[in-house]
């Protein structure tokens, strides 16, 4: 039997996203589109910068609107602090680089 709505609990939380490319920029975006407080963390600054600005420097259908949507509503923003993005954060995403070396080790050095 399917729970009944009444006990359904719709919790919001502060997110914090590092590495805001295909994977990280995406995942924030739909996060804070369901309601979750989300900020997303690059260590690229011009990256960071063009967020700022309401550029979007990768193309997925739909996003542009999604990210406008959602920093119109305070939900969503951008740092290059890592400080900034965690002090809050509740749970922390990971989405930085982990290329396959030559040897088929992962190279973790973005982490
Ligand atoms: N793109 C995919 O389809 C896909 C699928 C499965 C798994 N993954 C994994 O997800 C992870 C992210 O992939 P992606 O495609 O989003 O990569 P991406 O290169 O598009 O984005 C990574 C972002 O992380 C930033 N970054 C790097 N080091 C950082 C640091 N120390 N602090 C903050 N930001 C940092 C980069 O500037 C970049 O904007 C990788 O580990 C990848 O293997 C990707």
């Amino acid at each position: 039997m399917p729970p009944r709505l009444s006990r359904c609990v719709f919790l919001f939380m502060d997110l914090a996203i590092i590495g805001s490319g295909y994977v990280g920029l995406v995942t924030g975006a739909c996060f804070a589109d369901v309601g979750h407080n989300v900020i997303c963390v690059d260590n690229d600054l011009q990256k960071i910068e063009a967020l700022q600005a309401g550029k979007v420097p990768i193309y997925e259908p739909g996003l542009e609107e999604v990210i406008h949507r959602n920093v119109s509503a305070h939900r969503l923003r951008f740092t290059s602090s890592i400080r900034e993005g965690v002090e809050k954060a509740q749970i922390i995403f990971i989405a930085v680089p982990t290329p396959q070396q030559p040897n088929g080790d992962v190279d973790l050095r973005f982490l």
